[in-house]
This record gives C-alpha cells, sequence and structure tokens, in this order.
C-alpha cells in the first residue's frame, strides 16, 4: 500500500518499511565511514530498534564487527495496518547484517519480564556462547514488575511545586505556557521503579546466574542531565529521580561483576528527538533552540554520531574510559559547551511562536520526527507502493 504519516498528537501511527530501511542504512554509512572500532564482539542490545540502542546496535556490528542480539517491544505489521517504526529497523538492520556476514537476531517482547529474558538467555546460549558488552538502552512509559505483577506508570513532573515555562508543540509552531502540578511521592516512586536501574540490574543478575557474561563484560545504560530550563521537568523531577537511581545502580553492579573484572558504565547523552523525548513538556522547545546552535557551530549530532563518538572517543580507545566526578561519560559535551547553553538562554527569553521559525530549528525538529517513523527520506519513493508487512528475517 501507499504508506503516509498519520499523525495523533506526539506519535505517528504509521511508519514506512522502506523509510526505516534508509534510515538503517544512512546509520550504517555513517559507522563505516568512521572507521573501524576494536570494540565488543559479542553484544546484547536490550531496546535495540529504535533512537540510542538502535545507534548501539548498528555501531557494535558495523563499526566494530560485533554479532548482536537485539530486544525490542514493537507492533509486528498486519493486514493494512504498518508495523511500528522499530519493527521495519531491525527488518532492514538484520538484512545489512546478513549481508555483511554478521550474526544478528532479534527477541520481540517485555524485556521486563522473567520470561524474555531466559528467552535472551536461552539464545545466547545456543549461538554465542557468551556476550561481551550489554546496552541498557529501553525507555518505556510503564513496567510490569516482574516479581509483583503490578503495573507501574512513570510521569513526567516536577517535585515540590508547580513548574510554569514555555513549551511548543512542534506540529503547530504554537509556542504557550504550560504549567505542570508537582509529583506526589507515589508518582515518584513509580517513575523510579519504570525508568530506574532496578531492571538493569535484574537483567545483569540473570546474566551473570546463566553463566552467559565473559570475563572483562561491559554493560552501559544512558541518562541524560540537560540545562536549567528544563531541570524542574527532567533532572530534578521525576525522571530525573529515576535517573539518580539508574547512575547508582552502575556502581551496584560494577561491585557484582567483580570476579568477572566487568564494568558497568553510565554514558550521560545529548538531547534528542526520539519516541520517547517529544512526549516531554518543554524539552521540545529547548531541543529546536539546541540544535539551531549546534548546528550554526557545527556540532550538532544524531543518535548515531552520539554512539559512534561514545565507542570510539569514550569507551574503546584503549585507554582508561574518561568520566566525570560521578563516574559518568559524559557525550552530551558539546550540548554543555558554556558558549552554546549561554545562546540558548538568551533565546529562552525571547521565544515566541512568531519568532521560533526564526531563532529555533523548528523545521530541523518536524524533520526528525518524521524519520523516526521512516518519512522524509531521500532516495524513498513514497509515492509507489510499499510493503507493511515486511517482516524481521530472525522473527517469523
Ligand atoms: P526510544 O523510544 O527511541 O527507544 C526505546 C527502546 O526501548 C525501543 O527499542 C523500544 O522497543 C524499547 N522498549 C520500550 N519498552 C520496552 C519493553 N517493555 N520491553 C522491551 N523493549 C522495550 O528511546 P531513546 O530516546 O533511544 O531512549 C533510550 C535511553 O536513552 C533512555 O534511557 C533515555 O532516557 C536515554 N536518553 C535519551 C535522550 C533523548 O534525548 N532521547 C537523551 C539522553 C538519554
Ligand atoms: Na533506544
Amino acid at each position: 500500500m501507499i504508506i503516509e504519516p498519520r499523525m495523533r498528537g506526539f506519535i505517528c501511527l504509521t511508519a514506512h518499511p522502506d523509510g526505516c530501511a534508509q534510515s538503517v542504512k544512512n546509520q550504517i554509512n555513517y559507522v563505516k565511514s568512521k572507521g573501524d572500532i576494536d570494540g565488543p564482539k559479542k553484544v546484547l542490545v536490550i531496546g535495540a530498534s529504535t533512537g540510542f540502542g538502535l545507534a548501539s546496535r548498528i555501531t557494535s556490528a558495523f563499526g566494530s564487527n560485533a554479532a548482536t542480539i537485539g530486544v525490542f517491544f514493537e507492533k509486528e505489521p498486519s493486514e493494512g495496518k504498518t508495523a511500528t517504526p522499530g519493527w521495519y529497523n531491525t527488518a532492514a538492520f538484520e538484512q545489512e547484517a546478513q549481508k555483511a556476514g554478521l550474526y544478528a537476531k532479534s527477541i520481540n517482547g517485555d524485556a521486563f519480564s522473567n520470561e524474555i529474558k531466559q528467552q535472551t538467555i536461552d539464545l545466547i546460549k545456543a549461538d554465542l556462547g557468551q556476550v561481551d558488552m550489554i546496552i541498557y538502552s529501553l525507555a518505556s512509559p510503564v513496567r510490569m514488575h516482574p516479581l509483583t505483577g503490578i503495573l507501574h506508570r512513570s510521569t513526567l513532573k516536577p517535585i515540590g511545586s508547580t513548574f510554569t515555562n514555555k513549551t511548543v508543540d512542534f506540529h503547530t509552531g504554537n509556542v504557550t505556557q504550560v504549567s505542570i502540578e508537582p509529583a506526589n511521592q507515589e508518582d515518584i516512586d513509580n517513575t523510579v521503579v519504570v525508568m530506574g536501574g532496578e531492571d538493569w540490574s535484574m537483567w545483569m543478575e540473570a546474566l551473570s546466574n546463566a553463566g552467559v557474561l565473559a570475563k572483562g563484560v561491559t554493560t552501559i545504560a544512558y541518562s541524560y542531565i540537560g540545562p536549567e530550563v528544563t531541570e524542574a521537568v527532567y533532572r530534578k523531577g521525576t525522571i530525573g529521580r529515576a535517573k539518580d537511581h539508574l547512575e547508582a545502580t552502575a556502581f551496584e553492579i560494577t561491585d557484582s561483576l567483580k570476579s568477572l573484572d566487568g564494568k558497568a558504565y553510565v554514558s550521560v547523552n545529548k538531547a534528542l528527538v526520539t519516541q520517547a523525548s517529544s512526549a516531554i513538556p518543554v524539552i521540545p522547545l529547548y531541543i529546536s533552540l539546541l540544535y539551531k546552535i549546534m548546528k550554526a557551530e557545527g556540532v550538532h549530532e544524531g543518535c548515531i554520531e552520539q554512539i559512534q563518538r561514545l565507542f570510539s572517543e569514550r569507551l574503546y580507545t584503549g585507554s582508561t574510559v574518561p568520566t566525570d566526578d560521578k563516574g559518568r561519560i559524559r557525550i552530551d559535551d558539546w550540548e554543555m559547551r558554556e558558549d552554546i547553553q549561554a545562546q540558548i538562554k538568551t533565546l529562552w527569553e525571547i521565544a515566541t511562536t512568531e519568532n521560533l521559525t526564526e531563532i529555533g530549528d523548528l523545521a530541523g525538529y518536524k524533520q526528525d520526527f518524521l524519520n523516526l517513523f521512516g518519512f522524509g527520506f531521500q532516495g524513498v519513493d513514497y509515492m509507489a507502493e510499499a510493503n507493511e508487512m515486511t517482516l524481521i528475517p530472525s522473527i517469523q
């Protein structure tokens, strides 16, 4: 069928298989253009189908020749209905991996569950024996706790007092004031359960107990800090509490990996347009200003540029991994540059509906958002019939 974008609020209901394939190919080409990385060889990516997780899988495979197993939660296609983008991304990734002679298999299901952890362990045992790198890149609004069966929902709220600031509806370009009521303790606790480090440590414990972790294993999860203007709703809000927990969990996991000489890292990444970040108020306005400035300074990056740099200039340089005073890898260094943040502050004050197309990169935001769903890519014929039933080779 001919597939067009169908927007509903912060999501797009359709995805384009050929556009997603183009996106994956572009990312592969970028990684190849940067040369070989002396990195991991057998990699498990949890949250492997979109955003930073997909970029991590591509960088592992096409930068470091790694065999990859990807875990994610995506909707398969049905007659007349497209799959979610991560499904088509993975279909394309596996095809490209096959062509390149690289092992790649995928598991579609709830990564928070015991069943999917067991299925992953069985697959590692059967095909790879062990893994030497585990990338934890889940972003989810809900988590069914495997021990209690309780469904926890995360929230994006400030803590302590109502937060009022500017935001933009990136579809219309309307800049308005948004007020968000503060979280209660339950909101905070639930958000930590969903987006904190508990599931990451459960994964590592299960993998360790199953004996499928290689000596010297590395695991990494992704965090965010960001600027003052988003602090109340992000780093000092409910999601920030979850990130505090995630970052603390890295130290616990490192301790638990002692006998294997293993290490757990958190990398603080740059703010980017993904399905997860588009749903957070205030962030889209910040991102549209940030993109404009970083592009003008020649330091703009997408997920793939971020992760390629994380691997080649932080994790696998052959010497000590540089971290900040809290033990975190910083790949948000260009976003957080003083001159860039100073410009943001000035522009934030004056941003309105009327001037945002001028002072911000609203067009770039929209383009990236369309790209998430496989739309707006050069070299794709969107007027042609597309095969919405495209399957992932390893999942039938
Ligand atoms: P994303 O929405 O693009 O990717 C989320 C991934 O998790 C997808 O592969 C999805 O299928 C998978 N997933 C979600 N729920 C699942 C479940 N129950 N079981 C299995 N898989 C599931 O998100 P994004 O932005 O790449 O986020 C990944 C990590 O990076 C998150 O921890 C996020 O906080 C962090 N991060 C994001 C930044 C941003 O600006 N987007 C900035 C810095 C860090
Ligand atoms: Na991801």
